[in-house]
């Protein structure tokens, strides 16, 4: 697994209490090469492995990010998974915009704030432990309609342009790490519809078999990442291991 990293490397997956951050954390340790697995949720823990810490902040917030930071000290990161994203949530509201008069600031201002600017500042956060000679790959959880490109359908504007901002932070912050670490590979990975709570209000248009477990998406993206080279830095690719237009 991850044969690009050296063996005990440390991990840190992001939004770990989620359904495709749980996922990755599971398959992570159903592998001996991981020494170190930093598992950050706002959730109670709920892995036991003697490999895990369990960390329980909210990195949306600066203090969470502080607390993440004072973790890691600065040691070094191999892989940091990304796997916070919101599309919709009722306690607050926010479920995606249909037409023009749907659109609310501060939805969309929410929106931005968990889906682009929170995964940016996770890595200015941790870029200390992501410096250096050694092996890294960061991969964040993006997704398809995010694609400037591929967006012929309109709709979820808050959602779609939150990620196209997503993969543009992740793109510009690929330069400067370049400068810092040749061997530190930035991925924006689209994970295919998969049944987590996010995707729950929407399952009913999915098509038969096109709706993915998350051990299935996990295992699909290990081996997306598995497969990216540092000159591959800055791109998006989906669970299939087929490349995104931006
Ligand atoms: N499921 C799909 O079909 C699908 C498709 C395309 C892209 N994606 C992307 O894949 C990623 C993972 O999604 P998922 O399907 O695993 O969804 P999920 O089960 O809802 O997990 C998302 C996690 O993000 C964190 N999060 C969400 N809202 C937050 C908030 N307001 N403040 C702080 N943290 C928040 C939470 O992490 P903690 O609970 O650990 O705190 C949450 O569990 C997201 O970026 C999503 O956009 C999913």
């Amino acid at each position: 697994m991850l044969d690009y990293l050296p063996d005990q490397f440390t991990a840190v997956v992001t939004g770990a209490g989620g359904g495709i951050g749980q996922a990755m954390v599971n398959r992570l340790l159903e592998s001996e090469r991981p020494g170190r697995v930093i598992a950050v949720s706002r959730r109670d823990p709920e892995h036991e492995d003697s490999r895990v810490e369990n960390l329980k902040v909210d990195v949306t917030t600066e203090q969470g990010r502080r607390l993440l930071g004072d973790r890691v000290n600065g040691d070094p990161i191999h892989l940091l998974f990304n796997a916070i994203g919101l599309l919709h949530d009722e306690r607050r509201a926010i479920s995606p915009e249909k037409r023009l008069e749907d659109l609310d600031a501060e939805t969309l201002s929410t929106l931005f704030h968990v889906n682009a600017i929170t995964p940016v500042l996770l890595i200015q956060t941790l870029v200390n432990s992501l410096k250096g000679r050694h092996p890294a790959i960061i991969a964040s959880l993006s997704a398809r309609v995010g694609s400037i490109g591929d967006n012929e359908l309109g709709g979820w504007y808050g959602y779609r342009a939150s990620k196209a901002a997503h993969n543009m932070f992740l793109r510009t912050a690929v330069v400067e790490l370049a400068r810092y670490n040749r061997q530190a590979i930035v991925l924006s990975l689209h994970p295919g519809t998969t049944d987590t709570g996010l995707s729950q209000p929407f399952q009913s248009r999915v098509p038969e078999g096109k709706l993915f477990t998350p051990d299935f998406v996990a295992e699909r993206l290990l081996a997306v990442m598995e497969d990216r080279r540092p000159d591959e830095s800055g791109s998006f690719w989906d669970w299939a291991g087929k490349p995104i237009p931006f």
